[in-house]
């Protein structure tokens, strides 16, 4: 199971993670530490370019595995706008999306497009029968995100530290 190293949708286009884009990346979650820090753990003040070399590593290794599908997103230009992946943690037969966007480029629909492509490529993959997305239940923006790329409700489970974790899922495509 493996799926393409790029894919265009549209006015983006999801590339592979590559190291050569590590500075990239360490700026584009700098500025955008506000938004990321509420949601995600690794979002910390400390981030630079030893985490975000790190975490492309990481993401090299974990694609050769078969564990984890990360790319970049890039608008049709160049611009480096945030990061969406394919995750194999929830199991098998199931594929769970996680993402970010850098924040002078949100509110523009681009993660919505970037989900909805992406589900349909994940539904494509041999054995993959269902994808999911899970999110802090707090997480309004990141809510309708999967609302708006057709993923409902379908459980709640404990979080973090007192939180609770939304379950979602789309039907197959
Ligand atoms: C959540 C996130 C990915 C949204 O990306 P985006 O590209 O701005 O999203 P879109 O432009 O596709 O917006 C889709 C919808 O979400 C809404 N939305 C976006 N951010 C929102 C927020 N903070 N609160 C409420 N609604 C929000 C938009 O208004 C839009 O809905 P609408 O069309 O009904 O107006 C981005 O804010 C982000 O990276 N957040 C921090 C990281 C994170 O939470 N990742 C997910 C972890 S599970």
């Amino acid at each position: 199971m493996e799926p393409p190293e790029m894919i265009n949708a549209g006015e983006l286009v999801l590339k592979r993670w590559e190291p050569e884009w590590a500075a990239e990346l360490s700026t584009a979650v700098r500025e955008s530490l506000p938004e990321l820090k509420p949601w995600l753990p690794w979002a910390t003040d400390a981030y630079g370019l030893a985490e975000s070399s790190d975490y492309i590593g990481r993401s090299v290794d974990d694609w050769a595995k078969g564990a984890e599908f990360n790319y970049a997103i890039f608008t049709t230009v160049g611009e480096l706008i945030g990061s969406i992946g394919l995750m194999t943690r929830m199991g098998p037969g199931i594929l769970e999306i996680g993402y970010w966007i850098r924040t002078p480029y949100s509110g523009r629909g681009h993660m919505t497009a970037a989900v909805t492509v992406l589900t349909r490529v994940a539904f494509t993959l041999p054995g993959i029968e269902r994808v999911a997305i899970r999110h802090d239940a707090a997480n309004a923006g990141s809510a309708r995100v999967a609302e708006k790329a057709g993923f409902a409700e379908v459980s709640r489970e404990p979080g973090d530290t007192g939180r609770t974790d939304v379950i979602r899922e789309h039907q197959p495509v």
